[in-house]
């Protein structure tokens, strides 16, 4: 038999299936891949092959007519749990090893059921957190944990690592192409500021994919420069430079080349950033605009520029994402010069 992958099962009476499942659940070794089988008097959960004589003491049986689980998507489980209202469940994004999920207010009631459902799917992801926005400047995340356990994990995207706990920063899976779109613009021997730093969502992959010279990384709250200092060593790149503080107060004057403005809500913080400027330069603004205020980004560049007696060109004026009803995060290329 040598090769063969044995189906075996355990087989107990119907009376002590359920505290059998929970011991072969929390041992780790039931087959997820087959389905628990009552026959009469008797239930047959399935276990791992090799891991039988961790029960000895238990009935082990080879199954005949195994039945196999069928991969489920969430929509699936969700009409099981909820059947009229399985198309109010938003979607759900994976950081690493972990999920994150918003849940209507009308659904709270079923949170765990869909957190057992998505680990149940995600079989390689090791906790499901309810996801209830952001708050403040500092963009913490407002997380309640539904199902799994941990918080803490590394992310992997376009060629660089973030490691990060989910409870204490944010990760937007909706910038990953515009985090590249700025990493493949940086030319040989740039000096870049990242005004809003966090754990390195843009100066990892500028320093990964780019020859910048020097990047100044600037971020207020402590726990995300924590894992900057972190992400800088995941992907031994030297060449950014860390400063733990406000980029209002800390940010260099006439040094750069290029500046990030990676915060949806930092207008305030443009005259700081044409003064980082090296006489001229391109800067990356991002900003959340009502459909309403669309050009209102461009409005408040003109006014920045102009009182700083400086002349400007737009050089790219998109859509990064949605951000909520009516509401995108917007980004501003512009070239700033005298
Ligand atoms: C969360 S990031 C924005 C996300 C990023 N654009 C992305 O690609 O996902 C914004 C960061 O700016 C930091 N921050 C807010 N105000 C700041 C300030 N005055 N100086 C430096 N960092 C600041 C926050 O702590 C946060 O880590």
């Amino acid at each position: 038999m040598g090769g063969f992958i044995l189906l075996k099962a355990v087989k107990v009476p119907r009376e002590r299936a359920e505290e059998v499942r929970k011991l072969v659940e929390k041992l780790g070794i039931k087959d997820k891949n087959r389905l628990i089988i009552s026959s009469g008097k008797y239930v047959e959960i399935p276990i791992l092959d090799g891991s039988e004589n961790i029960l000895k003491e238990f009935e082990i049986v080879e199954q005949k007519e195994p039945i196999f689980a069928r991969k489920k998507k969430i929509r699936d489980y969700l009409v099981e749990i909820c059947p009229e209202k399985v198309e109010k469940i938003r979607s759900y994004k994976i950081v690493g090893d972990i999920i994150l999920v918003k849940i209507p207010e009308e659904l709270e009631s079923l949170k765990k059921e869909i957190g057992r459902a998505l680990l149940e799917i995600h079989k390689n992801c090791k906790a499901v957190w309810l996801d209830r926005g952001k708050e403040s400047m500092l963009r913490r995340p407002k997380l309640e944990l539904i199902a799994g356990s941990g918080s803490e994990t590394i992310h992997r995207e376009n060629g660089c690592l973030f490691k990060l706990d989910v409870t204490k920063v944010m990760f937007s899976a909706g910038n990953k192409a515009e985090r590249m779109r700025i990493a493949r613009q940086v030319s040989d021997d740039e000096i870049v500021v990242d005004m809003f730093a966090g754990i390195g969502y843009f100066s990892i992959p500028i320093a990964v994919h780019s020859k910048a010279e020097k990047i100044y990384a600037i971020e207020l709250n402590f726990e995300s420069y924590r894992y900057l200092l972190e992400n800088i060593r995941l992907n031994s790149v030297k060449k950014v430079v860390p400063i733990l503080g406000d980029s209002m107060y800390l940010t260099p004057e006439g040094v750069a080349d290029r500046v990030v403005m990676g915060h949806i809500y930092c207008q305030d913080f443009l005259p700081i950033a044409v003064r980082a400027l090296n006489k001229e330069g391109i800067i990356h603004y991002h900003e959340a605009v009502a459909e309403a205020a669309f050009f209102r980004p461009i409005e408040r560049i003109r006014k920045v520029c102009t009182k700083m007696n400086k002349k400007f060109e737009i050089l790219v004026f998109k859509k990064v994402k949605s951000y909520s009803p009516g509401v995108s995060h917007v980004v501003v290329d512009f070239r700033v010069f005298s």
